[in-house]
């Protein structure tokens, strides 16, 4: 989306957005802006309402900010307007910018309009959304200049875009290629390398584990590493995000919920998008991030309960449960990642476990970390973004629940109980002790119910979490 920064309003005709804080329904004055001016006792800024008037060939869309804002309400107040009011937005449109607004503000309110132009309808006829037009440009009237919010605000949607995309196409769209594809692209477009290791290669170098998951798919399993090298790198992290594009549990079959596991590949996504975003704000960080990507199917050559697998890092598997498979796959990309990369910090995500879902339901994602530090710190950049953490155990006495009798490690207990810690115990393993190593299970938050649409979907959270993390470092 294109925008303008304007100083005054002279001659305008068209739409404008004017963001109110709360007044009071009973005040006497009444809301004014361009000499139009609304009555308290039907609009006075309450949050989550908005007013409509029709003046001076203009079209006045109030909009109620309430008295204190974070920043997700912020976005999600401008996502609806974009989103739901797309009729009265034409050509022209202004988006009036508050004296009280600061940078971040600004930020949040241009990231929630871009937002507001995605359609879950991929394959529908559908018509473009207004901001969407070549030609459009959006007027933000300000007395401050806001350039850098503005863009930021941009960039940080257009990523966020991206992974709406990957996670709500279907399986039959978004196949692990397609997922490398659009990594190829993007290293292009935004500046950072990608290698991408298919069936042949990820045997050769002993890609065990994760290549067990895709066996019994029709679709090539695609181990995708990307890395982004700025000249002057402050700091090396290392990112995993799980690429599950279908999870049908294999032949532990799933027998509720399987219509939404196009969803599994959320984590990978997340750090698809996060790639995107840190390369496109040309963070002064290195980033190395691994995305193992393939299918979890069912087929005579799938691998079944009581296999035993090999993994990267030569510890043997014993499989419980074959819908125990995002760790399996996670297992080897943070083995590659730490041997071959050896970042400082090493995040991975994913949608993990139902038992995260039991434990914290759709608020905030699961930490796991032994380091306190960077438990903090990625709480503290949630939380500033909206995008929340809970930290739950990694203690080693949990540590039972994945000890196998006949090979090193089993991939689940067994048991119906601390689901998601033993799946983080697991991964744990495999970090060889990296003494900075965080794993977010985003089962909850990755994919869900909100306004914006009748069924589940794509919710980008990392992508955003992510790249605030590391330009808080
Ligand atoms: N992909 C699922 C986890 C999931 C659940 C993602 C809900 C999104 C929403 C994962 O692979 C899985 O099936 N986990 C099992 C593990 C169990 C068999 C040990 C689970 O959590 O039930
Ligand atoms: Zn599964
Ligand atoms: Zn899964």
């Amino acid at each position: 989306m294109k925008t303008k920064q304007i100083q005054n309003l002279d001659g305008f005709t068209g739409t404008l957005l004017i963001p109110v804080f709360e007044t009071n329904s009973k005040s006497i004055v009444p809301i004014e802006f361009h000499g139009t001016s609304v009555a308290s006792k039907v609009f006075y800024g309450k949050k989550d309402t908005h007013y409509l008037v029709e003046k001076y060939d203009c079209t006045h869309v109030f909009i109620g900010l309430g008295k204190e804002l974070d920043y997700k309400s912020l976005k999600t107040i401008f996502r609806r307007i974009a989103s739901k009011q797309k009729d009265v937005l034409g050509e022209n449109v202004v988006l009036v910018v508050p004296n009280e607004f600061n940078s971040t503000q600004v930020e949040a309110a241009i990231s929630g309009l871009v937002l507001g132009t995605y359609n879950l309808g991929h394959f529908k006829k559908n018509e473009i959304h207004p901001f969407l037009n070549p030609n459009f440009e959006l007027q933000i009237f300000t007395k401050k200049d806001f350039d850098d919010a503005i863009t930021k605000g941009i960039k940080i949607a257009n990523a966020q875009l991206e992974t709406f995309n990957l996670v709500d196409l279907p399986s039959n769209t978004v196949t692990p290629k397609y997922l490398a594809d659009w990594a190829i692209e993007a290293g292009k477009k935004y500046g950072f390398s990608v290698e991408i290791f298919g069936k042949e290669k990820a045997t050769e170098i002993g890609l065990h584990s994760f290549l067990a998951v895709g066996q019994g798919s029709e679709r090539e399993p695609q181990f995708i590493i990307m890395d982004y090298q700025p000249e002057k790198s402050k700091k090396h992290i290392g990112l995993v995000g799980k690429g599950i594009t279908f999870d049908t549990g294999g032949l532990n079959i799933k027998t509720a919920g399987m219509v939404h596991m196009k969803c599994d590949m959320a984590g990978g996504g997340a750090v698809l998008g996060a790639m995107q975003l840190i390369a496109d704000l040309k963070l002064p960080y290195r980033v190395t991030a691994i995305v193992p990507a393939c299918e979890n199917s069912v087929d005579a050559k799938s691998f079944v309960p009581s296999d035993v697998i090999n993994s990267y890092n030569g510890s043997t598997i014993e499989i419980i449960d074959t819908d125990a498979e995002g760790r399996l796959v996670l297992a080897d990309g943070l083995s590659y990642l730490i041997k071959n990369f050896k970042p400082e910090t090493v995040i991975d995500i994913a949608t993990l476990t139902g038992s995260s879902v039991a434990t914290l339901g759709y608020e905030c994602g699961a930490l796991f970390t032994n380091d306190d530090d960077l438990s903090k710190k990625l709480q503290q950049s949630g939380d500033e973004i909206g995008e929340r953490l809970w930290q739950l155990p990694l203690w080693d006495s949990y540590k039972s629940d994945i000890e196998s009798d006949i090979a090193d490690v089993k991939n689940y207990s067994g048991k119906p109980v601390a689901g998601a810690i033993s799946a983080a115990k697991f991964l744990e393993y495999f970090t060889n002790d990296h003494k900075s190593w965080a794993h977010l299970d985003v089962a909850g938050v990755a994919f869900g119910d909100d306004e914006f649409a009748k069924t589940k979907h794509a919710t980008a959270f990392g992508v955003h979490l992510i790249t605030k993390f590391i330009e808080n470092l």
